[in-house]
């Protein structure tokens, strides 16, 4: 293997991706399919699934899907035992599914507030509690969470959806002080605003994505590609030293 192989290649991993039929968890299960591993997708909506697996595919890849629905414990820990089950038990493990549902701070009800809670903060625990001890004890693992600038600030009224992304980030402290010393880092990729169906609403007002832009210090905002470099990097042999970490991927949005 070459050096930069050796680092970054994910040849011989397995790989789990919730929400990779869409957006950045799609740009993310892209990449490490790319950078060799097998990849299992997860996520509610069939069609989805296979035209991302198809693509996949086509590109000489590894990849499965497995339909699952993690708004509720059981669920969740169904679609994670599900998800096992077609290349063996993962080595990588993205939570990238969530979802924003963004009522005024006096509109949240309970529906909302477990809705929220469920999606992206529980399914990434219980995936979290079905993965990491096995990787603990092979010796390798890579938990990768994907939360929110709106984790570190309020965005939009952030509500209950900024809670859940803050709660992510310290679920990944936890998994990373937990398991770190047997080789299971886990850490959270952090966006800032991407072009994605999650934010259609907010995409229909040009003038509003053109001021999220010029917020940044690169000058456009986020695509799912934008996240390959960083999600191969956080999967790999070169990130073992790396644990714990929320690692903004935002064009600089979060320092403007
Ligand atoms: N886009 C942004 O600007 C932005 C910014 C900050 C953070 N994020 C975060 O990045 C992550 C990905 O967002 P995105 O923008 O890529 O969104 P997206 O394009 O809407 O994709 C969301 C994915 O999650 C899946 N999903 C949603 N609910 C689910 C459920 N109950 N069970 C299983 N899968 C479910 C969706 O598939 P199905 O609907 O078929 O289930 C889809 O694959 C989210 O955690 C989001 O909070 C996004």
């Amino acid at each position: 293997m070459s050096y930069v192989e050796d680092l970054f290649s994910l040849a011989g991993r397995t790989a789990v991706v919730t929400g990779g039929s869409s957006g950045i968890g799609r740009g993310i299960a892209t990449a490490l399919a790319r950078a060799g591993a097998a990849v299992v997708l997860v996520a509610r909506g069939r069609p989805a699934l296979e035209d991302t697996a198809r693509e996949l595919t086509g590109l000489g890849c590894r990849v499965a899907v497995v339909v699952g629905d993690l708004s509720t414990r059981v669920g969740a820990q169904q679609a994670a035992d599900d998800a096992a089950a077609p290349f063996g038990e993962p080595d990588v493990v993205v939570s990238s599914a969530g979802i924003n549902l963004r009522p005024p701070m006096a509109s949240i009800d309970a529906d909302v507030w477990d809705a929220t809670m469920a999606v992206n903060l529980e399914a990434p625990f219980w995936f979290g509690q079905r993965f990491g001890p096995g990787m603990a004890e092979r010796g390798y693992g890579r938990l990768i969470h994907v939360s929110s600038q709106q984790a570190h600030r309020a965005f939009v009224t952030s509500g209950v959806y900024g809670v859940s992304k803050g709660g992510l980030e310290s679920l990944a402290r936890s998994q990373a002080e937990a398991w770190s010393a047997h080789g299971v880092t886990a850490n959270t990729l952090v966006p800032g605003f991407v072009l994605t169906p999650l934010n259609q609403r907010l995409q229909d007002d040009p003038v509003r994505v053109a001021a999220l832009a010029d917020r940044t210090l690169v000058g456009r905002n986020g695509v799912p590609a934008d996240f390959a470099g960083a999600a191969v990097f956080l999967a790999g042999a070169a990130s073992g030293y790396v644990t714990g970490q929320s690692i903004h991927v935002d064009g600089g949005f979060s320092v403007h």
